[in-house]
């Protein structure tokens, strides 16, 4: 999928659906199926590696496993997370971003919203595409005192929403939208121009991402009330995804009862 395609999407109406992916194995088989962009997420410290939270995850997996999804991927549009503390500053920021570029990437994605000011500013000024993540942040569980919703009151609602637009006006060209409520998620979409990928944010979002071992299954020691396990109704993990890929494009996931 090109870049450009995204807004188009949004501006149809059909539903952009993704899913992460680690390896060159399971990008090759959600490219076959048509997944439009596949997520190389720092979740991969989780369901890869097996710790608690994103935060031990270095840039050296980062490139690693966005180096071995991309030789799976013919159309697929390819994301790659820049890991925890690997965006201090715009220069590192930069250096880093290009690192995943080389790797394979075809854009990067920051946790967060105006303290990256400066980082979204220079990588813009680079031409390197870069996607938004605000509402729950993984890399900040420790500030945010766990894996919470967020922007349930009046305040936080407005800055998320403030950040959103923030991004959009800094060239940020996709935001993924994690654990907010599905009202502020829709106020959102409907203010920006550009697409608002969903993880716990609703139907109303542009599009719809899960971490494909959720998605899967795979991961059952917690499971976060957004996620849904597509493998139950089906034979076969290209059937789970297709599934996956008809219930977004369907708008028939995520129902209210995986949304906040
Ligand atoms: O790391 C990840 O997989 C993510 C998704 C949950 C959006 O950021």
């Amino acid at each position: 999928m090109k870049i450009d395609a995204l807004k188009v999407f949004k501006d149809k109406g059909e539903k952009i659906t993704c899913l992460t992916a680690y390896d060159a194995s399971f990008s090759k088989l959600f490219d076959e199926c048509g997944i439009e962009v596949i997520l190389v997420g720092d979740s991969l410290g989780n369901v890869i590696q097996g710790a608690e939270n994103t935060l031990g995850v270095s840039m050296n997996d980062m490139i690693y496993h966005t180096q071995a999804a991309a030789v799976g991927i013919n159309s697929a549009l390819l994301i790659a997370d820049m890991p925890y503390q690997s965006y201090t500053n715009a220069q590192q920021a930069l250096m880093n971003a290009q690192l995943l570029i080389k790797a394979g990437a075809k854009m990067v994605k920051f946790e967060g919203g105006a303290a990256h000011q400066a980082c979204f500013e220079i990588l813009q000024a680079n031409n390197i595409p870069v996607c938004g993540h605000l509402g729950l942040q993984p890399q900040s569980v420790l500030e945010m005192g766990g894996y919470k919703v967020q922007g349930k009151d009046k305040d936080s609602a407005q800055q998320i929403l403030e950040d959103a637009l923030l991004l959009e006006s800094l060239g940020v060209l996709i935001i993924v939208l994690e654990c907010v409520p599905s009202d502020l998620a829709k106020k959102i979409t409907h203010a920006l121009t550009i697409p608002t990928i969903g993880i716990g944010a609703g139907l109303s979002c542009d599009g719809q991402i899960l971490v494909s071992y959720d998605m899967l299954g795979i991961n059952t020691n917690q499971t976060p009330r957004f996620v849904k396990n597509f493998l139950t109704d089906s034979n076969s993990i290209k059937g789970a995804v297709n599934g996956f890929i008809d219930a977004v494009k369907g708008q028939k996931f995520p129902t209210d009862k995986h949304s906040y």
